[in-house]
């Protein structure tokens, strides 16, 4: 629990969420968090559930890392106990060893198994995994089916809108997917070839949400509350997914849902419960503390993007090197926020961030 005060910021803004289905896996509202690598482990998946992710999706897991009982990957299979919509995300090229790992997936109770199809980083797809399972559409139907097989959960897929595009082929993979028995798809809006550059392609989503057999959930560029807002209203996708946004604004599903007469809002003595909370989260699942400090410092800078002195207060996060400290520097830095009148934050979008990913 957060404080009384979060806490009932946090419920209020809830009660406004409404639980949806895709396919056969239910979420507990339709914007989702994205899968992103290095960051959507446990600890940061139910914080973000906590703060009204409707559901999540792990970091993309190696399907040969699993299979040949890699530590390091197998802890990656391992979900909270509190965690309620959560999905396990695979990839690999060869369909044996993906309905192999699947099994192994499977097994640690997810909701769902997804397929990593919009990697579009070269060690991947040099390899055919990614988005390069976009390419050679003939071999799905078998890749699939291989993998569903194995599975007593529900199967879904992650994917772009096509390699280049000359080849935006979303609605021929879907059409394959839904032959085997796929729930549902999650597309980037972008090309293989895009990576990260240009804007999401959501003429083509919301077509592609229109004409699927199966739920699309939408994904791309959605980086604040006032653009996902905007898109639930109009969309024709049942759900809608976000990456990059919840980064900097843990708060962001919440106030995709407050209406201005809730008059809610979230200052910096949230963002530090919010710090905190993720810390003993965190703490649970690592015990060293050099990791502990690098994962917590790389989500508090995040977290502090938009607010006042926040270029000055991250050139002296990395004067602490343990734990309490970083901290207690951070808890400095808010409070101070708060006292100064400057308890609010302005993100400025116009700057590029994080231009890579594995998806
Ligand atoms: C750092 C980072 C890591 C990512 N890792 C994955 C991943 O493991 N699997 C995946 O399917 N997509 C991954 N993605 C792609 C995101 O899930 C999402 O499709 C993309 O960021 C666009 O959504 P956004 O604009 O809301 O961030 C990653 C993106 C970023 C920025």
């Amino acid at each position: 629990m957060f404080s009384k005060t979060l806490q009932d910021k946090i419920d209020r803004a809830k009660a406004r969420m409404t639980p949806t289905k895709l396919g056969n896996v239910e979420f507990a509202s339709p914007l989702l968090l994205a899968p992103m690598s290095a960051i959507c482990n446990a600890p940061f998946r139910r914080l973000m559930e906590d703060l009204g992710a409707g559901g999540t999706v792990s970091e993309l897991i190696s399907c040969h890392g699993i299979n040949h009982g890699n530590l390091r990957t197998r802890n990656m299979l391992k979900l909270d106990p509190h965690e309620k919509n959560v999905g396990l995300q695979l990839f690999g090229e060869d369909p044996n060893a993906m309905a192999l790992a699947a099994k192994v997936a499977n097994d640690h109770n997810p909701k769902f198994v997804d397929i990593n199809m919009g990697c579009p980083v070269k060690k991947v797809v040099s390899k055919g995994g990614g988005s390069a399972l976009l390419k050679d559409t003939s071999a799905l139907g078998n890749f699939f089916g291989t993998i569903k097989k194995e599975l007593t959960i529900p199967l879904t897929i992650k994917i772009r809108t096509g390699w280049d595009s000359d080849h935006l082929n979303a609605d021929e993979v879907i059409h394959i997917a839904k032959e085997e028995g796929v729930e549902f798809v999650a597309i980037h809006g972008r090309t293989r070839t895009q990576q990260y550059t240009g804007d999401a392609n959501w003429e083509y989503l919301e077509k592609m949400a229109q004409i699927s057999p199966l739920p699309v959930i939408g994904n791309g560029d959605l980086h604040t509350a006032t653009a996902t807002k905007e898109r639930m209203e109009k969309t024709h996708c049942p759900a809608l997914m976000l990456g990059r946004g919840p980064l900097r604004d843990p708060f962001i599903f919440l106030d995709s849902y407050i209406k201005p007469e809730d008059q809610i809002r979230f200052s910096a003595l949230d963002y530090l419960e919010v710090i905190q909370k993720l810390f003993d989260y965190m703490n649970g699942h690592t015990d060293v503390e050099k990791t502990l400090v690098i994962q917590m410092r790389k989500h508090i800078m995040w977290f502090a993007a938009g607010f006042d002195g926040v270029t000055h207060f991250r050139r002296g996060l990395f004067n602490h090197n343990n734990v309490d400290e970083t901290l207690k520097y951070t808890e400095n830095y808010f409070n101070d926020l708060t006292q100064r009148g400057m308890a609010f934050k302005r993100i400025d979008h116009s700057q590029a961030f994080m231009t890579s990913g594995h998806g």
